[in-house]
């Protein structure tokens, strides 16, 4: 078994990495799987020593390795239990871990998720009425926030439009101003020096987020007794664990604030790089057209629609890795030896793009999953294991209600010459947000 430091790395120099890392993610991760193989090293400045692989083999070793020996929630300098709180499912490992997952995945599943397909068209419908006519707009920003009005509503079921709105700013004010603050991942920020400081900001808007959901939630709590009301919320609070206890109102508050975090932006992000492979595919848009008029579209649930959402995750992605897990004992991968502390993921760009896994991945041809079904293993933009995510239901609902609502009613033009990933923090969102004109509605 040979040493990590013999692990594969990319040619050049360590600022070499860190500028082409930072110029273009995607294509830096593409050109390292072509240069070293299914396994290699990176050490960016600030990110720590990555250990990532690229093909379905070593991806299985990673999903099916104990927690014990990688953790898949235990993975400290990675989480961000300081802003959004301690003890959320995600943080969890082992059988704590799947208990938890067993409360929540029943109101996150596809079937559930489909009984607000009707919530998610009308919050659509309304974002999409306010788009201006022929004048260019970042179309992230309205996708990421039809994602959040959407998850609001399922998370908190009793809210009427007005309190759904209010939720949403205040969450998104935390999302822009707190999550996405530098202070929030440099921990040399983290001090306190006064409400204007950079940290002072960040816990201003975490107060105000942390207030308003504790208050929702503890409203919503006067129903808990009542068998015929049900959500996510009274869920949490009705869950009995196995050693008798309850859950208590920090760890629901924190459970909402964390589906929240892991949710909104990316299902935003993704709908609006599939938006833009449709703008850019008019054929590709033609042919969903032709089944959306075609649907009944109370009941049906159309194939090429669902073809269409699983082609976008793969072909271009808001995050670069699924199934990250930090070593907790030396491990062997690909026949060498990590050592603990190190980080290891499943490289989705390289394997989501890997020739004898798909035919000409670089294009957009959404009749590849009309073919063979959504994928379930390491190939899953979702990640797969214990750890995969607990929103994959939801997220593909709402991502097919909301491009189908969109495809059907709006006809859209790219306003911007180029478009490639830039980072936002924690995700990759178009640069410019992806600049739209909106040139008539239908
Ligand atoms: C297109 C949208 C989304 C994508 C691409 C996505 C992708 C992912 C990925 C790759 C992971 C890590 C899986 C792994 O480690 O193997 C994850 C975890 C997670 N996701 Fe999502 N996600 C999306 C939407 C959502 C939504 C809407 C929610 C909440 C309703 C959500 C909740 C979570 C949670 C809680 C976890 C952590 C699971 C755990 O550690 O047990 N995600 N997601």
């Amino acid at each position: 078994m040979k040493p990590s430091s013999e692990i594969p790395r990319p040619a050049g120099s360590l600022l070499n990495h860190s500028l082409r890392f930072a110029k273009n993610t995607m294509r830096f991760y593409e050109d390292a799987f072509r240069e070293c193989g299914d396994i290699f090293a990176t050490r960016i400045p600030g990110l720590g020593n990555w250990v990532y692989v690229c093909s379905l083999d070593l991806a299985k070793i990673i999903v099916e390795a104990p927690p014990d020996v990688l953790a898949g929630g235990d993975i400290e300098g990675f989480s961000l239990a300081h802003l959004l709180g301690k003890g959320a499912a995600s943080q969890l490992d082992g059988p704590a871990h799947q208990e938890r997952r067993d409360v929540t995945a029943p109101y996150l599943s596809t079937q559930e998720s489909r009984r607000h397909v009707e919530e998610f068209r009308a919050i659509t419908e309304r974002r999409l009425a306010q788009w201006p006519l022929g004048k260019p707009f970042p179309l992230v920003l309205e996708l990421q926030r039809i994602a959040l009005e959407a998850l609001v509503k399922v998370f908190f079921s009793a809210a009427g439009p007005e309190k759904i709105q209010q939720i949403a700013d205040v969450y998104q004010r935390f999302s822009f101003k707190g999550l996405r603050s530098p202070a929030s991942v440099h921990p040399t920020l983290q001090v306190e020096l006064g409400p204007w400081s950079p940290w002072g900001r960040v816990k201003a808007k975490q107060r105000e987020v942390f207030q308003l959901f504790a208050a929702e939630i503890e409203a919503r709590l006067a129903a808990v007794d009542q068998p015929d009301q049900d959500d996510i919320i009274l869920g949490l609070a009705r869950a009995r664990l196995k050693d008798g206890s309850r859950l208590s109102r920090e760890v629901i508050l924190t459970e909402i604030l964390d589906l929240l975090f892991q949710g909104h932006e990316l299902t935003g992000d993704s709908m609006t790089w599939t938006m833009g492979e449709l703008i850019t595919n008019p054929e590709v848009l033609a042919e969903l057209r032709r089944e959306l008029d075609a649907a009944d579209t109370a009941a049906s649930d159309p194939p090429y629609l669902e073809a269409v959402v699983y082609e976008g995750l793969r072909r271009r992605h808001s995050n670069f890795f699924t199934t990250v897990r930090r070593v907790k004992q030396p491990f062997e991968l690909g026949g060498y030896l990590l050592p603990e502390g190190t980080l290891v993921c499943v490289c989705y760009p390289a394997l989501s793009k890997r020739e004898d896994l798909y035919t000409q991945p670089q294009t957009f041809n959404p009749g590849r999953f009309l073919e063979q079904k959504p994928p379930t293993d390491a190939r899953c933009p979702f990640g797969s294991g214990a750890h995969a995510c607990a929103g994959q239901g939801l997220a593909v609902v709402i991502m097919k209600t909301a491009l189908a609502t969109i495809a059907r009613k709006a006809d859209l033009k790219l306003a911007q010459p180029e478009v490639h990933p830039v980072r936002n923090a924690y995700w990759y969102e178009p640069n410019k947000g992806m600049l739209v004109t909106l040139e008539q509605r239908r």
